[in-house]
């Protein structure tokens, strides 16, 4: 028999205005915070406020980490954890995009585990970390739920992904209101990385009934918000939608992996520095091309949760709907569609194969890739 896993917080706050629960909630795992953020957006947004006025008004003690950069790196990780460390901070708040959420939930498990978070890329860290309480500001990443995070080795140019039930947070607080000022080109990203993650779950071959569910909810509910959460950022019902969404297209990707575009992405931001999001928004559409007739079945189910009438249509036809469905929905975020747009250099592009196709995700994509192939796909969107 083939057991599958389904790992998630053990509590989700959903809604307009629940960030002002992150106090009660966090009283419940400790009394010596270390709130961990971005170097501005969430001081920006109020959002730091919003934490920090929960927090006082339950008498908890809290100090503020905000060194975390875009992609966060090794020596981040390091820093936080000796300032945990020394502070004796016992429960964490991990506040903003895809990087804090990732840097908090590195710097929980390393206060606890021994040795470097570099000795965990391939070693699922065994220690359950300090908790750690999630407070998502952007609609993408999923992190808040998910089992994984992705550190930047800066020396060795890698992404490392890095994975274990320790990874999941305690408590996870989605709060639609928190990602309002989000501007529209990182909406649009984002929000085609959730995407991505529910498109790359459900086709997966580690896709599993719990998953499967997740991922069709998703991409229906990306498909009919995202543009207007581009276009307009004040449309909380778009905002909320989106951030539950992600959320969704998190608990997919977390138990059933993601696959070839992620793969492949991750050198991107490695070697260039191209945003996560939209290094996969750039890949996806072409991806898909390439992934099509290894699982027509699934693409014509994801063409009709993007809302495409395939009746009557033959398989091959129902599915490609769905390439063009999310070809249509990109050209809706404005957003690039060459990596020559993003500062990617043609003459690395064999690096990049390579670096992707050592890549687990790239195992569990439903057509066998081979290295030939991954430079003939950045080549074509160069
Ligand atoms: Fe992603």
């Amino acid at each position: 028999m083939i057991s599958s896993v389904f790992q998630s917080p053990k509590k989700i706050i959903y809604g307009e205005g629940s960030v002002e629960q992150v106090g009660i909630e966090t009283k419940k795992y400790g009394s010596k915070v270390m709130i961990i953020t971005g170097r501005s957006s969430s001081k920006k947004t109020g959002a730091l406020d919003k934490i920090i006025d929960s927090l006082k008004s339950e008498n908890l003690q809290y100090i503020v980490f905000d060194k975390v950069e875009s992609d966060p790196s090794v020596d981040t990780v390091d820093l936080g954890t000796k300032i945990a460390k020394e502070e004796d901070v016992n429960v964490i708040i991990a506040l903003g995009g895809g990087s804090p959420l990732d840097a908090a939930k590195a710097i929980g498990i390393m206060i606890k585990n021994p040795g470097n978070i570099v000795d965990y890329e391939n070693k699922e860290p065994q220690v359950h970390g300090v908790p750690v309480i999630a407070v998502p500001t952007t609609a993408g990443t999923g992190s808040e739920v998910s089992r994984f995070i992705v550190i930047t080795d800066t020396k060795r140019k890698i992404k490392m992904l890095i994975g274990g039930e320790a990874l999941v947070p305690e408590v996870a607080i989605l709060d639609g209101e928190l990602t309002l000022m989000v501007p529209s080109d990182v909406t649009a990203a984002t929000g085609m990385d959730a995407l991505t993650h529910a498109i790359e779950a459900y086709i997966s071959k580690k896709a599993q009934p719990a998953t499967n569910v997740q991922a069709v909810s998703a991409i229906s509910i990306i498909s009919k918000n995202l543009a207007k959460a581009v276009q307009n950022g004040e449309n909380i019902e778009a905002r909320s939608n989106m951030l539950f969404a992600q959320m969704q297209a998190g608990f997919a990707f977390s138990n059933a992996s993601v696959a070839l575009v992620h793969a492949m992405s991750r050198p991107l931001g490695a070697y260039f520095g191209v945003p996560h999001g939209l290094a996969n928004a750039i890949l996806l559409p072409r991806v898909m091309e390439y992934n099509r007739a290894a699982c027509p079945e699934k693409f014509k189910d994801i063409a009709e949760a993007m809302g495409e009438n395939t009746e009557g249509l033959s398989l091959r036809d129902a599915s490609n709907l769905a390439v063009k469905a999310v070809k249509d929905l990109y050209a809706e975020t404005g957003l690039p569609t060459k990596l020559r747009d993003v500062g990617v250099k043609e003459e690395i592009i064999e690096d990049l194969a390579k670096d992707a196709i050592k890549s687990g995700s790239a195992l569990v994509n439903p057509r066998k890739a081979s290295l030939e192939d991954l430079i003939e796909i950045y080549k074509s969107i160069y």
